[in-house]
């Protein structure tokens, strides 16, 4: 990319030494060490602890550059990592360099991705514009996506727009960290749906479709369906997310014993008592750490 296509809300300068750094990083081994070493094994350390991922999760890292850093430390961890860039030759090179560590790169711009099937999403400081990228993952993420967003601390401050927790225009809970040079990273989840019915004094119910894997409940209705009912859903059986698929592909859940693929039309249609369902690891609202 052209320092004179970058968007205005990136420090341009700034923007272009770090592309020439990582894309420096992309050829040589020592020098890609060195730069890990120097700039990012911290903040790659609280960001993936942060995100409390369970084993084989799968996870975007948005705005990947020619060294995508934490798509690299998050397959090195064992996660199933997809990593976007809007530069198609950005992708090209990183793919050829990195495409045999289990990262599946992709060139697409971040406002107009799909981010369904998805457990986190990493968004990178330089992403832009940084707030209709931010409202464009939480339209789109499944319910218990966690996004994690790195803005700009301190002095660096005024080159970035800081992103907030106000700016999902969506009912979201945030937790913030300091992170080393200058950075910071900002933690957002939906409220899980238990913490919603307490605070709304209700015994809400919800669907299939609102947990993330790992999620689970009873269920308390089923459509009047032979297949389903064959299957095990029925009032009363308790049902565990094994896993949702990206691209609005199915939903596997865990039900009287066996692992069964479900529809996302389907399985919005099974509803469980929203009391019974495990609630993900809770976040205080707008915490700074
Ligand atoms: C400095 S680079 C890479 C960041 C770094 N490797 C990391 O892990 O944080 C930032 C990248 O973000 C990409 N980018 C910026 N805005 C984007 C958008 N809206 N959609 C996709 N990629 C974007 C740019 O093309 C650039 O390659």
């Amino acid at each position: 990319m052209k320092e004179t296509e970058l968007p205005a809300e990136q420090p341009r300068k700034l923007l272009a030494v770090i592309l020439r750094l990582e894309r420096l990083a992309q050829r040589s081994p020592v020098f890609r060490r060195l730069y890990t070493f120097l700039f990012y094994r911290r903040i790659l350390e609280i960001e993936i602890t942060e995100a409390q991922l369970p084993v084989g999760a799968r996870v975007l890292h948005v705005g990947c550059g020619p060294f995508p850093v934490s798509a690299l430390a998050l397959a090195d961890k064992g996660f199933t990592v997809t990593a976007i860039d809007r530069d198609p030759e950005t992708v090209r090179t990183a793919a050829q360099s990195f495409g045999g560590r289990g990262i599946t790169f992709v060139c697409a711009d971040a406002q107009g991705f799909d981010y369904s099937g998805f457990e986190a999403v990493f968004v990178a400081l330089h992403v832009a514009p940084r707030r209709e990228v931010l409202q464009a993952i939480v339209a789109s993420a499944d319910q218990g996506t966690q996004v994690l967003v790195r803005n700009a601390r301190g002095a660096l401050k005024k080159e970035y727009t800081s992103i907030r927790v106000e700016d999902c225009k969506q009912d979201m809970e945030s937790i913030t960290h300091r992170l080393p040079g200058q950075k910071e990273l900002l933690v957002l989840r939906r409220p899980s749906l238990t913490s919603l019915a307490a605070a709304n004094g209700s015994c809400a119910v919800c669907s299939l479709c609102d947990l993330s894997a790992h999620q689970g409940g009873t269920i308390s209705a089923v459509p009047d369906l032979p297949q389903l009912a064959a299957m095990g859903f029925r009032p009363g059986k308790d049902c565990t997310i094994v896993a949702v698929q990206p691209w609005g592909g199915p939903v596997i859940c865990a039900v009287a014993g066996r692992e069964i693929a479900l529809e996302r039309g389907v399985a919005a249609t099974v509803h469980l008592e929203a009391d019974s369902v495990k609630p993900l690891p809770s976040h205080t609202r707008a915490r700074v750490v």
